[in-house]
């Protein structure tokens, strides 16, 4: 195919996917599919970072599949897979790994984040280097843009520094890919502090919309997020970091632009804002279940999405790993 590649990846969690997750990158994994060649994948080798029982393991696995599927993923318009079944992954990561300095990785602030998380020394040398496995994950597939939220910048930059180390040493192997952020949704808050992005792991449980929470409880969480003490509503993420997430998700989810949204609540309170948005919010995650659902009912149909689209990937990433190890001399 003549178009651009996309590559991203998202890990396997228990429950289900936040709005975070939706809007700052699912959402674009499946607009992509229409104007790129997109592989997407169930990341379980990074998952492996933290300790996981292997059946809950394989459960979200199919969970993190059956989603992103009812989210829009279309098995004929991209590649949709799951990383351990293309063994080229971990291939690359180990040569991936001989290419890293140290203090090169030790600069990677998501590291930081998770390891503090976990105990300084509770953390495994996997997620030290889980930012190394995530280079080769984009590499294999000579992809040209990578749907991401914030969080993930300085991972698509390493890709970058990688992909060019490689190039120069070895000679042209690698597609240097750039990030694919939308701005204005790259980093979704907290509902209850808006002063930190919506997350699986530092998120109060009130302020974390799960994608498969009951609706009802998404419309409770919605209608208590924290705002301000002021009550004009108005886009000023300085000023009014809740109201201006609340726009924010508003916005992305209805198609309205943010001006015309502050037109509409104008002399209006902050209370109609959230209980309408509460309703958007409800008209979305209800389908959104039911469809997870029946992916979830099925699972003979769900795996053999996942076997083809393993097969898919792994004709990409066996003719990347073979150059790569020609260049190197294997
Ligand atoms: P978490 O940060 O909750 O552990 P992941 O690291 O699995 O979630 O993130 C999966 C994808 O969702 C990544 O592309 C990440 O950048 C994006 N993402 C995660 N949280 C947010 C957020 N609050 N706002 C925007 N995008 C996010
Ligand atoms: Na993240």
């Amino acid at each position: 195919s003549s178009r651009p590649r996309a590559l991203s990846g998202i890990q396997p969690t228990a429950g289900s996917f936040h709005l975070g997750n939706y809007l700052g990158a699912i959402r674009q994994y499946v607009a992509l599919q229409e104007t790129h060649d997109a592989f997407y994948m169930v990341v379980d080798l990074h998952a492996i970072t933290v300790p996981q029982d292997p059946a809950e393991l394989r459960a979200n696995t199919r969970l993190a599949a059956a989603q992103l599927l009812a989210a829009g993923l279309d098995p004929e318009r991209c590649t949709l897979f799951v990383q351990s079944h293309v063994p080229e992954h971990a291939q690359l990561g180990w040569v991936m790994n001989c290419l890293t300095g140290f203090g090169e990785a030790s600069r990677m602030t998501q590291f930081k984040d998770k390891s503090a998380r976990q105990g300084a020394d509770r953390a495994t040398v996997g997620l030290f280097t889980y930012p190394i496995l995530q280079v080769a994950d984009i590499l294999l597939y000579q992809a040209d843009a990578v749907p991401v939220g914030e969080d993930q910048r300085q991972h698509v930059e390493l890709t970058r520094d990688l992909a060019e180390r490689f190039n120069g040493r070895f000679g042209r192997t690698f597609t240097v890919p750039a990030p694919y952020i939308v701005k204005e949704v790259a980093k979704i808050y907290d509902l209850q502090d808006p002063t930190i992005k919506m997350s699986k792991s530092a998120s109060t449980p009130k302020g974390l919309i799960n994608l498969l929470d009951e609706p009802k409880t998404t419309a409770k969480k919605v209608k208590s997020a924290v705002t301000d003490t002021d009550t004009v509503i108005r886009f000023d993420t300085e000023e009014k970091p809740g109201v201006s997430n609340l726009l924010t998700i508003y916005s992305t989810l209805t198609g309205t632009a943010i001006a015309d949204l502050e037109q509409k609540y104008e002399g209006k309170g902050y209370g109609a804002l959230k209980t309408d948005l509460a309703e958007v919010m409800v008209d979305f995650v209800t389908p959104f279940r039911t469809r997870t659902q029946e992916y979830l009912d099925d699972t003979e149909t769900l795996d053999s999405i996942l076997a083809k689209g393993a097969e898919k990937a792994r004709a990409v990433a066996a003719e990347t790993l073979a150059d790569t190890y020609d260049k190197l001399g294997f």
